[in-house]
């Protein structure tokens, strides 16, 4: 039976960490505060930016909200993002996505600041991770690194297997992965063998976006098991790209779906807020 990993516990330690160091800050006289902007109304991301107000509010930074209309355009949006950029009370700028289908999101990423980019999506920051500098991560893959590390699960010289190439999780995951020097394999849509890759992993990363996928047969007995995926069944329940209770009896370790990977995004983004508050403040 495999460990869980509680991705929730360790979100709450890092943000009381995050929180006592912000008001030693504060009281040194620096300042923090991020830009959450919102282009629509989409449900989910009405909920993610929410609890990233929520996040911001309890460790102590300022969150500065822009709701926009759906009909918002890409000058309209780039504006406002030169704005920010410009204005030294504002430390992180963040633009949830996805955006309505008339504005292009790699012109808004490109747009932002590489200061201000909290998320690490801008390409200097992306850059930075593949020559091994120091720069924004993005907030996910590094998540899931804090909980390895946290849960002193070794990664050096281990077979880790990443199933998905976006640039917000798998890309910057199989990076950070090499870093902790890790024998890393991408695989993707078009990858052969999906199955037989998967059986080798020692670290199994599951970022495919597809519900429910990934079943015993594709696990390796006692691999580590991270499920990166976030869906709604027909019960309207929340699950993950693994088939959570075939896999659990044959995994070292487990990250469930709630309470995993996803809470660790928050506390990451709070992470590295509080780097932009200590080096541009
Ligand atoms: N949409 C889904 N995940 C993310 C994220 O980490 N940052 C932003 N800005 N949008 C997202």
């Amino acid at each position: 039976m495999a460990q869980l990993i509680d991705g929730k516990k360790i979100s709450k330690e890092i943000k009381d960490e995050l929180k006592a160091e912000v008001a030693e800050l504060l009281k040194q006289g620096k300042t923090c505060a991020l830009a959450v902007i919102q282009v629509g109304d989409d449900p989910a991301s009405s909920v993610y930016v929410g609890n990233k107000k929520k996040a911001c509010a309890y460790i102590g930074i300022e969150s500065l909200s822009y709701e926009l209309p759906e009909s918002t355009t890409e000058e309209e949006l780039l504006s406002l993002i030169d704005k920010l950029n410009k204005d030294p009370k504002v430390h992180g700028i963040l633009c949830q996505l996805p955006l309505p289908s008339h504005i292009c999101e790699d012109h808004i990423i490109h747009a932002i600041s590489p200061k201000k980019d909290v998320d690490g999506f801008h390409p200097q920051n992306v850059g930075n991770l593949v020559i091994g500098e120091k720069g924004f991560v993005s907030c996910t893959p590094a998540g899931i690194i804090e909980l390895l590390k946290r849960y002193q699960i070794p990664m050096d010289g281990k077979h880790c297997v990443v199933v998905g190439r976006s640039n917000i999780v798998g890309k910057p995951m199989s990076l950070l992965m090499l870093r902790e020097n890790a024998t890393v394999t991408i695989c993707h849509s078009h990858t052969q063998n999906l199955k037989e890759i998967c059986r080798e992993a020692d670290i199994l990363i599951v970022a495919i976006g597809k519900p429910r996928y990934i079943g015993a047969d594709y696990v390796k007995d006692n691999a580590v098991v991270i499920d990166v995926g976030i869906h709604r069944n027909a019960e309207n329940k929340l699950c993950g790209d693994v088939i959570f209770e075939e896999v659990e009896p044959k995994a070292s370790y487990i990250t469930p779906v709630p309470g995993g990977v996803g809470p660790m995004t928050i506390a990451m983004l709070m992470h590295n807020c509080v780097e932009a508050m200590k080096l541009y403040s």
